[in-house]
């Protein structure tokens, strides 16, 4: 099922907002031409990502700077340098643009 997140507009271009969706909070970036969607909180301790730093498709924890990658979610850095295993993976979405809005598939 496909469920609407957003419009484009609401998303500065290299840049993310944080959006509440039914009381999901995620994360929607926009880097070019490209849309990602993943949870906010980072899996460490619930650090906001969407105030944290975005490197390409690469966000940055505000917190203790973990680095997870938006395309699949994958640890590329642990909290204050650990390794990449020690935390899981963030949650990532299917995103589907219709017209001007952004959609992520729901199970
Ligand atoms: S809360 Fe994100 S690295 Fe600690």
């Amino acid at each position: 099922m496909l469920v609407r997140v957003c419009s484009l507009k609401d998303v500065p271009e290299n840049g993310m907002i944080r959006v509440d969706l039914k009381g999901k909070e995620l994360l929607v970036a926009r880097i070019g031409e490209r849309v990602y969607v993943a949870d906010v909180w980072c899996t460490h301790e619930e650090g906001d990502l969407s105030l944290g730093l975005l490197e390409g498709d690469v966000v940055m924890c505000p917190l203790h700077r973990a680095r997870f990658k938006l395309s699949d979610g994958g640890v590329l850095e642990g909290p204050d340098g650990e390794p990449p295993e020690s935390i899981p993976r963030l949650r990532t979405y299917t995103v589907k643009i219709q017209g001007v809005d952004i959609y992520i598939e729901e199970p």
